[in-house]
């Protein structure tokens, strides 16, 4: 049985334990706003579950947090979500209005044009950005790193993204991408840098046939007849019966005088 005193620890206890959670809470705890003061593109009668849901989609979906946007640090009840100091926050409202204009205007010409009522697929940020900033294909990221930084760089910003994002929806990391990648830079006139990334190509997916095509269509630009022999032969031992053939045309090719 509770002694009195016991009683009035226990009471105590509580007591203590309920100011020390208010007074946590009351100094880091972030509420959603019911009535926010300054939106420009989405509705102003938006309560705060509504407007947490979208935030929290557009963060997601470019993969950031609030402050990629929004001024502030440690804390969100320290942010000052109401300014407009960021140009990424100008950036999302130009975003919303074109995403909206997408939706409205040309997805909703399709229904006209099939004269039909029914449901259309919506185009939203996920949509494009796939949890990235700037949405651009993983061969179009490494072709401008090789404009403005060489190719070493290439190789960096490659496994630098692959650690980042593999698995994830934002970048293709599968065969192939680094083969067109050497398609363009050959077609550019850096045959050298292709034949690199061919090599990076092979060092991941060795099975892939592709790659002896376009590897031997460069040692064909070096007039490295040999080595294009070689590279035709690699692939027409990977590929499919009808590759093969083509593969075969090659080498024949090469081969008659
Ligand atoms: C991609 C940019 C972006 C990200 C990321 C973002 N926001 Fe926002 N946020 C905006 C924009 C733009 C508005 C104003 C919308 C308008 O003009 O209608 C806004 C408005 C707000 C408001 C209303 C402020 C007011 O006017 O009273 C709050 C609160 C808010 N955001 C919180 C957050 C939180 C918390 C996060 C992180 C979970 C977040 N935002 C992430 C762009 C962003
Ligand atoms: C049709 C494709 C598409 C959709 C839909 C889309 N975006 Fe974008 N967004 C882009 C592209 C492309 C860029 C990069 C443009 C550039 O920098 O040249 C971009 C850039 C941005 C930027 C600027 C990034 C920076 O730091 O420069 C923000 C912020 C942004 N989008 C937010 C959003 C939000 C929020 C949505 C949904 C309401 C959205 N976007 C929907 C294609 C899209």
């Amino acid at each position: 049985m509770r002694t009195p005193y016991s009683r009035l620890l226990f009471a105590f206890i509580l007591v203590l334990g309920f100011q020390l959670t208010l007074t946590s809470t009351s100094s880091a705890q972030f509420e959603w706003p019911d009535k926010s003061e300054n939106l420009q593109v989405l509705p102003e009668t938006i309560d705060g579950q509504q407007l947490s849901r979208i935030m929290r989609g557009w963060t997601n979906a470019l993969g950031v947090r609030c402050s990629y946007c929004h001024v502030g640090q440690g804390p969100l009840s320290e942010y000052d979500f109401v300014a407009d100091d960021k140009e990424a926050k100008e950036k999302a409202r130009a975003m919303v209005r074109m995403t909206r204009t997408i939706n409205m205007e040309y997805i909703r010409e399709l229904s006209e044009l099939e004269g039909t009522s029914q449901e259309r697929v919506e185009v939203n940020c996920m949509t494009c950005h796939r949890q990235v900033t700037k949405p651009m294909r993983l061969d179009q990221v490494l072709a401008q790193t090789f404009e403005t930084d060489g190719i070493d760089e290439v190789f960096t910003h490659y496994d630098e993204l692959r650690e980042a994002y593999y698995g994830g929806s934002a970048y293709d990391f599968r065969e192939g991408v680094l083969t067109r990648l050497a398609e363009q830079l050959s077609q550019q006139g850096n045959q050298e840098e292709a034949l690199n990334v061919l090599e990076k190509e092979i060092e991941l997916h060795d099975e892939f046939a592709d790659v002896y095509g376009v590897q031997g269509q460069i040692w064909e630009k070096l007039e490295n007849t040999e080595n294009a022999i070689a590279s035709y032969e690699k692939g027409k031992s990977l590929s499919s019966p009808r590759g093969s053939r083509w593969f075969q045309e090659q080498i024949d090719k090469l081969k008659s005088p």
